[in-house]
């Protein structure tokens, strides 16, 4: 008899297929972005990208060498990394030898399922295909489901100050590339 508790073929995280993603992808970035921002606050997860948020995402991904990486399963996107070098934002040192990973979000409805860990995996080997020697990231020090997403990836706490972000306290992260 077909056991029903089993998710369909199409959402098992061996389906999970990734593409590169430009900025006509933007308004569905900006809608995943919004619902994992939302259930991290534990608020209603909205149905629409709101403009601010698609504008934020195709202000992103239009700065010189950027990337994007979206997640697929079963046809629809679920969650997306965005990053460009770190010359183009405040780290402790900004470098052309460096990677900066900008946005990380998936679907809350797919959360704990490897979408995040297959994006991470994607920004680390754009980032060491293109030569760069580290990637790094900022994650708000309350966020652990990110921060042991990044720790069980390899990444490390830098030993500097914390900033102050709109989203709270934050850390900054280095993967160091071979
Ligand atoms: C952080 C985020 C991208 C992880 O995506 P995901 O698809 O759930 O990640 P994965 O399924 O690949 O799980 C990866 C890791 O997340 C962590 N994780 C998963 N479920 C977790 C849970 N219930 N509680 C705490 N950590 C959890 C684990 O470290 C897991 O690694 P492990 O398998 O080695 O234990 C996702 O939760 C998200 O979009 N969060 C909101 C936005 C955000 O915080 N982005 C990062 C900003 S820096």
């Amino acid at each position: 008899m077909y056991d029903l508790r089993l998710k369909p073929m199409e959402n098992h995280p061996a389906f999970i297929k990734i593409n590169q993603a430009g900025i006509a992808e933007a308004a569905d970035m900006a809608l995943i972005m919004e619902r994992a921002t939302a259930e991290r606050a534990s608020q209603p997860l909205p149905q629409q990208p709101g403009e601010e948020e698609v504008l934020c995402l195709e202000r992103r991904m239009s700065i010189h060498n950027s990337w994007a990486f979206a997640a697929y399963l079963g046809g629809r996107m679920t969650g997306f990394v965005v990053g460009h070098p770190s010359i183009f934002e405040s780290t402790v040192d900004q470098s052309f030898d460096k990677e900066y990973l900008a946005l990380l979000m998936v679907d809350p409805e797919h959360w704990g399922s490897g979408v995040g860990t297959k994006l991470l995996n994607s920004a680390n080997d754009h980032a060491n295909k293109i030569g760069k020697k580290s990637i790094e990231l900022w994650t708000v020090s309350n966020n652990h489901r990110a921060k042991s997403l990044y720790k069980n990836r390899g990444y490390r706490l830098v030993d500097k100050p914390q900033r102050q972000t709109r989203h709270g306290l934050s850390d900054l992260y280095r993967l160091d590339l071979s």
